[in-house]
């Protein structure tokens, strides 16, 4: 399968999700293990084969001889069964990882589609109330400050608008609002995502770079959904690139990575993230940002809808780097 071309494939191996540094840690332990059994097998049964001929103690050599190359087949069994057995544990640890994250998903989606609900019904009344309020208004004579009134009441329907958007979201999030699907020019939405936040990555600095594969095809999904998606991938580099003060870089890229799988990365050249953040950042409510500014919400939310468009979502980050994340989507949806 073609992997992303950005930076990150250069000094990485292949993504696997949270668990890649674990992973490789092994690798690297096993690797040494390897070698040093190597080294010790020659610097041991060479000299030892070589007295054995030339010695005239034959039989002590060899007995001597046999017992070591025991020991060393012993030690290589044990290493082998230790590698399998570890390998056996991590594959294990990311399954259960895997399958722990859409029961959280369910139980916050029901959780947020309850909260969307009670808050609907108050805000209607609060809609109804400030709109006859305003006919009210609009029809009494002059008052001293009936502009400020005019001000507050405008204040209230923006804010009542906010709050709709929120359990809108609440509700797509819960997969409770009608899924629209059609054919999604992806290249176009990834234009129209960087579009909606092109002012604040140009106040912080941020440059946007495209490598789109104009051949790639039209998945079949959810328009709305896959915006809500890279609005948050993308406002997250944003977040984490905004500390930097210049040179700060996202690219996005697009391509078919298989006749029915379209491929979409969007990297950053900003902090990255440790081993230990990157386990928890599809769970809800898990945030590193100070209060007021993070709810821990937006990876969540993407993994469900991505989930739920029948494609999967992979990061790569590396504290100091940056931070890749690849959204694998198919052409087609599988039938229910
Ligand atoms: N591009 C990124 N670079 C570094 N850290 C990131 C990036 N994207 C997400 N994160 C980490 O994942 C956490 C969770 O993100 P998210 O679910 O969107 O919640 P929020 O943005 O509200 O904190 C963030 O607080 C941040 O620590
Ligand atoms: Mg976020």
């Amino acid at each position: 399968m073609k992997k992303c071309s950005l930076w990150l494939e250069k000094i990485l191996p292949p993504p696997r999700g949270n668990f890649m540094i674990r992973a490789d840690l092994d690798k690297g332990y096993r690797r040494f293990s390897r070698g040093l059994s190597l080294i010790l097998t020659v610097l041991v049964l060479v000299p030892m084969s070589i007295i054995a001929i030339v010695s005239r103690y034959q039989q002590i050599t060899i007995f001597i001889f046999c017992a070591l190359v025991a020991v060393l087949v012993v030690f290589q069994l044990s290493e082998a069964i230790t590698g399998h057995l570890r390998e056996a544990g991590l594959k294990r640890e990311q399954f259960l990882a895997r399958a722990e994250q859409p029961n959280k998903l369910a139980s916050i989606g029901r959780l947020a589609a309850g909260v969307a609900h009670e808050i609907n019904n108050p805000l209607a009344i609060i809609n109804q109330q400030a709109g006859l309020i305003q006919d009210i208004h609009e029809m009494s004579p002059d008052f001293p400050h009936k502009d400020m009134v005019e001000e507050s009441l405008a204040g209230i329907q923006n804010s009542v608008q906010r709050c709709k958007i929120i359990t809108h979201r609440l509700l797509g999030f819960a997969h409770q609002t009608k899924v629209k699907m059609e054919e999604v020019d992806i290249n176009a939405l990834l234009h129209e995502a960087v579009d909606f936040l092109a002012e604040e990555a140009s106040y912080n600095r941020i440059a946007m770079e495209f490598i789109l594969d104009e051949d790639i095809q039209r998945p079949w999904s959810d328009h709305g959904e896959l915006l809500q998606i890279f609005l948050n991938i993308i406002g997250n580099a944003i977040d984490a690139l905004a500390e930097r003060g210049g040179d700060g870089r996202i690219t996005l890229s697009s391509q078919q990575v298989a006749p029915e799988i379209v491929r979409i990365c969007i990297a950053d050249n900003g902090p990255g993230m440790t081993a230990e953040v990157q386990q928890h950042i599809f769970d809800p409510f898990f945030t590193t940002k100070e209060t007021g500014r993070g709810t821990g919400l937006g990876l969540s939310i993407v993994y469900g809808l991505i989930r739920n468009l029948g494609g999967t979502v992979n990061v790569v980050s590396v504290k100091g780097k940056g931070t890749e994340f690849e959204l694998d989507l198919p052409v087609h949806q599988e039938e229910e």
